[in-house]
Parts: structure tokens; C-alpha cells; sequence
């Protein structure tokens, strides 16, 4: 029988290669995207040696413009389709807003929004000729309220769950075979909270951080379920229906002060 396959952004760090491997575990073979080549080969590796699968790599930067299409080519000169889309890369540039220079929030919003949007534009629309496919689109947590501090990269995220939302609300109603599923993580446990490319550490306790593994497996659980949200853990997913009922503009005020460092 012909294997599937699936296509992960971000694919050779963090919550990205824990989504290779829990896919791998489940007989999809991997298409890692990432920009250090040396990095996706080494994770490539890994997950070649852990499960019986195939794996391809593409060198992609996706806070280039028009990188969701070059991808698609390169996707298709493997001569391959995409029966499941992961579009997990995604940056943070945390501070003040004035203090992080346009060029990065420019980055910052080219991967976050504008590629992950053209890669589900692209490749939806194979899975729909084809009569199948599930999208997994990663937000945070951080969508769900403004955060000063984290300024564009929440207003990014929250693109991304209005995004995914709305299209897996169209495809429903149109009885579609294709699903898109937004996964929303809290803090968790990667490079990415303490990135000097990034603004630097994010203190956040250990206590409160998600491991990488189990945000992965909650995600794919939801998309292969072809259901439109997941929240890891309940505590996170009671806060975020807390959110909900709060006057947003009180509760940006709120974590203003809880993202403002003592003497700023
Ligand atoms: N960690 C958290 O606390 C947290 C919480 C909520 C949501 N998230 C979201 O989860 C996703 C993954 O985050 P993470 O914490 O796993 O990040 P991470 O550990 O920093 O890993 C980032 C991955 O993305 C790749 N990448 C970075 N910039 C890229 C670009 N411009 N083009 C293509 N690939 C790029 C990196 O490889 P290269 O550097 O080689 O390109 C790496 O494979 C992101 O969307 C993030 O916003 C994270």
C-alpha cells in the first residue's frame, strides 16, 4: 500500500520535530522543512532511525516572500503529495514594540502569517482535488488575548486562529474531505523561550511549561480527528474559556503588567 505522507515547517527543533516524530510513529513518511540544512539532516536521521519511513528535507526560508510557492515546487519535483500539512514554523520577537527593529516584525509576520497562509492556500487546494487532507496549523495560547511585550507575534497568532477557524468552519459546511485543525500551546519547553536571535529568555517556571512531545501529540490527535481546535492541557484550556468573558481591553492592561519587567 502506498505510504502517506506529511509536510512539517519548522520541522528540526522543538514542538516541529516532536510533530515528525509523532507522525513518523504513525507510518507517515516526513517531509522536514526548516532553513540549516545540517539541522533537518541530523533530525531526518533520527526519525529514520527510530521508524520504518521515508524522509525528504527542503532548505526553506519562510519569512522570504513567495517561499510557500517555491516549496510547492519543490514538493512536487520529489513527485510527491501532501496528504497532511503541519504548518508549525513561527518566530518571536519579544520586547517593546518601538524596540524591535521593522525588518524582524516584517519576518515575523512574513513566516507567521503570510507563509502559513499560502501554504494552506497551495496545498489545500491539491488535498481538494484529490477528495482528502488535514491541515494543523499552530498557534498559541497568546492568541487568544493582546500581549504587550509580545505584541505582533500574539496579534500573529490570533491571525492564525481567526484563520483556522473560519476555513474549518467553510470547509465543514461545504462537506469537504479536507479538515484544518488550529492546536494552541501554552509555554513549552523549547529553544524558542530563550532565543537571543529571538529578544532573549522568557523566564517561565518549569513548572509551567508543556513538553514539547505532548503538545505534538495532543495536535496531531486533533487533526487526524479532523476536529477544529485543541488546547494541551486543562488548565490552559479552562483559562482560555475564562478569556472569553473578560473585556479585552482590561485584560491587555493586566498582561501588560504581568509581561513588564520590575524598573522598565
Ligand atoms: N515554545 C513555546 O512556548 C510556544 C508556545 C506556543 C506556541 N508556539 C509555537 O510553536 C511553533 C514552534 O515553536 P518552537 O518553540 O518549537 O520553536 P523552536 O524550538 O525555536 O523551533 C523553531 C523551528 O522552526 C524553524 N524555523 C525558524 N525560523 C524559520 C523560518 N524563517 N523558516 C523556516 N523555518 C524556520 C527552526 O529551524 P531553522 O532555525 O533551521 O530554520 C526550527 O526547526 C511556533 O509556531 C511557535 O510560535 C511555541
Amino acid at each position: 500500500m502506498k505510504s502517506k505522507t506529511s509536510l512539517v515547517t519548522g520541522a528540526s527543533d522543538g514542538i516541529g520535530f516532536e510533530l515528525c516524530q509523532v507522525m513518523a510513529s504513525k507510518g507517515y513518511d516526513i517531509v522536514l522543512v526548516a532553513r540549516n540544512i545540517e539541522k533537518l539532516e541530523h533530525a531526518a536521521e533520527r526519525l529514520r532511525a527510530s521508524f520504518n519511513i521515508e524522509t525528504h528535507i527542503i532548505s526553506c526560508d519562510l519569512a522570504e516572500p513567495f517561499a510557500a510557492q517555491s516549496l510547492l515546487k519543490e514538493v512536487k519535483g520529489l513527485g510527491l503529495n501532501i496528504d497532511v500539512l503541519i504548518n508549525n514554523a513561527g518566530v518571536l520577537f519579544n520586547g517593546l514594540f518601538a524596540d524591535i527593529e521593522l525588518s524582524n516584525q516584517e519576518k515575523l509576520l512574513q513566516c507567521n502569517i503570510v507563509a502559513l497562509t499560502a501554504l494552506t492556500h497551495l496545498f489545500m487546494g491539491e488535498m481538494t482535488r484529490r477528495g482528502s487532507g488535514r491541515i494543523l496549523n499552530v498557534a498559541s495560547t497568546a492568541a487568544w488575548t493582546a500581549i504587550p511585550r509580545q505584541n505582533v507575534y500574539a496579534a500573529s497568532k490570533a491571525y492564525v486562529l481567526s484563520f483556522s477557524h473560519a476555513l474549518s468552519a467553510e470547509l465543514r459546511a461545504s462537506h469537504s474531505k479536507v479538515t484544518v485543525t488550529v492546536v494552541c500551546p501554552s509555554y513549552t519547553d523549547t529553544k524558542m523561550l530563550d532565543n537571543p536571535e529571538q529578544g532573549a529568555g522568557i523566564n517561565v517556571p518549569k513548572f509551567m511549561k508543556l513538553s514539547p512531545a505532548y503538545v505534538a501529540e495532543q495536535g496531531v490527535k486533533a487533526c487526524l480527528a479532523g476536529k477544529p481546535t485543541s488546547i494541551p492541557g486543562w488548565s490552559n484550556l479552562i483559562g482560555m474559556l475564562m478569556l472569553q468573558v473578560m473585556p479585552k481591553m482590561w485584560l491587555a492592561k493586566v498582561v501588560g503588567r504581568l509581561y513588564t519587567r520590575a524598573g522598565e
